[in-house]
Order: structure tokens, then sequence, then C-alpha cells
């Protein structure tokens, strides 16, 4: 039976990308890889990046404003600010203390969270639990990220991969009726986090002149193993929220699944049972900006009118960490 708790309602949605493009020719002239390579084992063409001082929070502002104007909202209805990012502008304060800053929305509280390209699933599970209690009405949740400023790039295995962007909802306490999250489900597995990561930076290795030649403050990663589990976990995923919701995936109107592989999208696609025809793409012109994948590709999808009102919609996610998750809902 599926429990009537309050509804939470998504008022509205905004992206936001720098605008200088780079595409897979300009990596040619940087590594030793060819448009060819990038194109068939991973679907990217382009992808955007930050101009050197632009940080996150930046990004995060204008999807914000996005989606603020697109719910109607001024930032004083807000009461609370998340902001899921690995990519802070600093280590401390937090990314969404800066936004609120930057917004005026003074006093509200306001954190970031950090479960990578997960983030944003995993925020809207938090969101929705704080307005379900009735702590928070009205939320802005944010996916930011500058992974450009984090990579490698002389490392050709992971620096034709990430870009640079932002996505931003505002979600709100509603009649059940007016419900558009119909669940949640989130997992993780700690014992993979060596697979996706940077090793520096932190307190297990804090900066020193021989982290940083050692380039130990960039992405590291072992591509076919985290493959083969992002397949595995949105697959599961993806099921268990359609089981939480009491749906069945023939009621899915359309698949918006993390991001980060075309390969990866496909094989999940063929799993589920699902033609590519309900699945979301846009990681050709993206690449993969971990916590701003499925809702910048879900406000893209709603401002394009490939979805409207009424329609059910199932992101997915998978990151490092590992983490999982999906969430169904409805416009
Ligand atoms: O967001 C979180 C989740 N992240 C992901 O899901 C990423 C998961 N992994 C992947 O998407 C893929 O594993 C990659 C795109 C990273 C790599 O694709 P792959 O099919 O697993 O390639 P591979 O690592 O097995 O490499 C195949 C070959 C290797 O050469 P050899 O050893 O066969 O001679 C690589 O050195 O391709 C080579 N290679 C490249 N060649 C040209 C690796 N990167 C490049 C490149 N250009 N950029």
């Amino acid at each position: 039976m599926i429990e009537k708790k309050p509804g939470v309602q998504i008022l509205g949605t905004g992206a936001y990308f720098p605008s200088k493009v780079l595409t897979n020719s300009d990596l040619e002239k940087i590594v030793n890889t060819s448009d060819e390579w990038i194109t068939s084992r991973t679907g990217i063409e382009t992808r955007r990046i930050s101009d050197s001082d632009i940080p996150t929070s930046e990004l995060a502002f204008r999807a914000s404003i996005e989606a603020l104007n697109t719910a109607k909202l001024t930032t004083k209805q807000l009461d609370l600010i998340l902001v899921a990012t690995i990519t802070p502008d600093m280590l401390f304060p937090s990314t969404a203390c800066l936004l609120q800053r930057r917004l005026g929305a003074k006093g509200i509280p306001s954190f970031d969270l950090a479960a990578a390209c997960s983030g944003f699933i995993y925020g809207i599970s938090i969101a929705r639990s704080f307005i379900q209690s009735g702590l928070y009405k009205t939320i802005l949740l944010v996916g930011a990220e500058e992974l450009s400023k984090i990579t490698d790039w002389t490392d050709r295995t992971t620096c034709v991969l990430f870009g640079d962007g932002a996505g931003a909802m505002v979600l709100t306490a509603s009649s059940y009726k007016e419900n558009s999250i119909l669940s949640t489900f989130l997992g993780a597995d700690g014992d993979y986090s060596n697979l996706l990561y940077v090793p520096a930076g932190g307190t297990l290795h804090p900066t020193t002149n021989e982290t940083v030649v050692k380039k130990m403050h960039t992405i590291k990663m072992e591509g076919k193993q985290v493959f083969k589990m992002a397949v595995l976990k949105m697959v599961y995923a993806a099921k268990k929220a359609i089981e939480l919701s009491g749906l069945q995936i023939k009621d899915i109107k359309l698949f918006i699944p993390h991001q980060a592989n075309i390969r990866i999208i496909k094989a999940v696609a063929e799993k589920l049972g699902i033609s590519m025809q309900q699945v979301f793409i846009n990681i050709y012109k993206t690449g993969n900006i971990s916590s701003a994948t499925t809702i910048t590709a879900l406000d893209e999808a709603i401002k394009t009118g490939k979805i409207k009102k009424g329609d059910i919609v199932e992101l997915i996610s998978f990151g490092s960490g590992f983490t999982w998750g999906a969430t169904v809902i409805q416009l």
C-alpha cells in the first residue's frame, strides 16, 4: 500500500551552462585522442567549460534565478537552500552559503551535500523529507559543478569526459493531489571508494608541493570497473524507485539517466527493456557534469516540450562513493 504523506510539488526548474564550448577536435590538440574515439566510446561531442575566475556558486546562482523565475517565487519565499556538488568554491564555507549570500536570502539554513553524480537525487530525497516532516515549506535544490577545474588535462582517459554546468529546482509543500515526488530510492557502497576519486586536498593527503606535482588534486578513475557497476546499480535503482512508487516501467513517459557515457545509458535501457526513444540524452553536448546532469536534462526536457504537466519521469544516477539513486516524479 502506498502511504499518503503530504505532497511535495516541483514548482520550477532552471539550468545554466558557461558559454565556452570545448570540442573533441580541441581535445585532439591537448592529448593523444580523436573525435572518433571520444564519440564512439562515450557519445560526447562537446562540453561547456567555465572561465578560470568564475566559481561553481556563480553557475548555481544563474540556474537558481531561472528556477525561481519559473516557479514565480522570490528568494524571500525560500526556507532552505541545498547544493549538491563535489566541486565547491572552497572547502568551507559551503557553496550553499555563498549562493545564499548571492541570492540575498539571508538567515535561511543552507548546506552542501556530497554524493557525487547521485547528488541531485540524494538532494530530492532530503528536500522531500524536510518538506513532508513540516520543518521547511519551500526548498531550493541545486546541482552545480565545475569538473573542468579538477580534471587532469594531460590524462586522456578522463579529460575527455567531464564538463561544467548547473541545474536548480524549487520544491514546495502541496496537497497530496499535486504531489510531484512519487518515490525516491538511494544506495551507496564505500568499498568502491578507490575507483573514482580525487586523492588529495582533504585530511588524508593535505595539499603539499608533492600532492600538486603528483597531480593528486584531479579526478582518478578506473573506467571499466566504474562502467560495469554504473550499469548494474542504475538498473537496480531504477527498478526499486518504480516499485516504491507503486507504478510499472510502462507508466514512465521518459527516463532521464545520469549522462556519463552513452554506452552505459544504452546498456541500462536494454536491461530495463525500454527503447532509446524513451530515454533523454544530452551527453553529446554537456559531457558528464556529475550532480548537475539529471537536473539540467530534466530542465531541458521540460523547456523543449518533450515532457509536459502530468507526465511521469524517472531520474536515475550513479557516481563516486559508489552512490546510486533514482526518483519517480510526476510533473
Ligand atoms: O559519473 C560517474 C560515473 N562515471 C562513469 O560512469 C564512467 C565509466 N567509464 C566509462 O565511461 C569508460 O570506461 C571510459 C569512457 C572511461 C573508457 O572507455 P572504455 O571502453 O572502458 O575504454 P578503456 O579504458 O578500456 O580503453 C580502451 C583503449 C585503451 O587503449 P589500449 O590499452 O586498448 O591500447 C585506452 O588507453 O582506449 C584507450 N583510450 C583512449 N584512446 C583515445 C582511453 N582513453 C582514450 C582517449 N582517446 N581519450
